[in-house]
């Protein structure tokens, strides 16, 4: 059984995509152990209530150092004991010793085709702002391993979306979602959980 830790920031739609995938059967041998949040009012830890999932906030406001919240995460995240850590919408770098720690048992979902419209400042809508100001006529979303860098880990899935005449972002982040984002990371999750040693 994969138990999983699921980091979240925002609303939490990958996750209930997650918990959904769970129910029916889609994604299997796989445990959500726990959802952390650096924000106490993500309403993707009222999703984890909803499924009897511990919620946990770990937020760098209750620390006077990021070093200090850092060591928090990692001694939170290494008390659940778990195999694979999902960032859905987490807002806040891992810190490096996690990654290290954590080295191919981290995965990340983003919600453009990795290489384009990643790395700082592109994240949440910002990155649909980016594909309909530069043009492009397809966009996606990648699930990738966490490295050292931001988004710059190996590539597990993608899934390209079409670009429709009178996208505005608010729209291309939902086709995105419904048809990317939430499909990939389930996949990605039940691959990881089935996948021979
Ligand atoms: C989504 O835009 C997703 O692409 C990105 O962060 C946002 C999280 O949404 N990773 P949600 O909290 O899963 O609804």
């Amino acid at each position: 059984m994969l138990r999983v830790a699921v980091m979240v920031s925002g609303g939490g739609t990958n996750l209930q995509a997650i918990i959904d995938a769970i129910k029916a059967g889609e994604v299997t041998n796989t445990e959500l152990v726990a959802v952390i949040s650096n924000n106490a009012d993500a309403y993707a830890l009222e999703r984890a209530r909803q499924n009897g999932i511990e919620a946990v906030v770990v937020s760098p406001k209750s620390y006077e150092t990021r070093d200090e919240f850092n060591d928090a995460l990692l001694e939170k995240v290494n008390s659940l004991n778990v195999d694979l850590i999902v960032l859905a919408g987490f807002l806040v770098k891992i810190p490096e010793k996690m990654v290290h720690e954590y080295s191919h048992r981290i995965i990340n979902i983003h919600p453009s085709l990795i290489p384009s419209f990643c790395g700082k400042g592109y994240y949440g809508l910002k990155v649909h702002e980016a594909a309909l100001e530069k043009g492009v006529k397809v966009s996606g979303a990648t699930v990738h391993y966490v490295d050292e860098g931001m988004d710059t880990g190996e590539i597990i899935f993608q899934k390209a979306i079409e670009v429709e005449d009178g996208d505005t972002p608010e729209i291309l982040q939902r086709r995105i979602m419904e048809q990317a984002e939430w499909k990939l990371l389930p996949a990605a999750i039940n691959m990881i959980a089935n996948k021979e040693n």
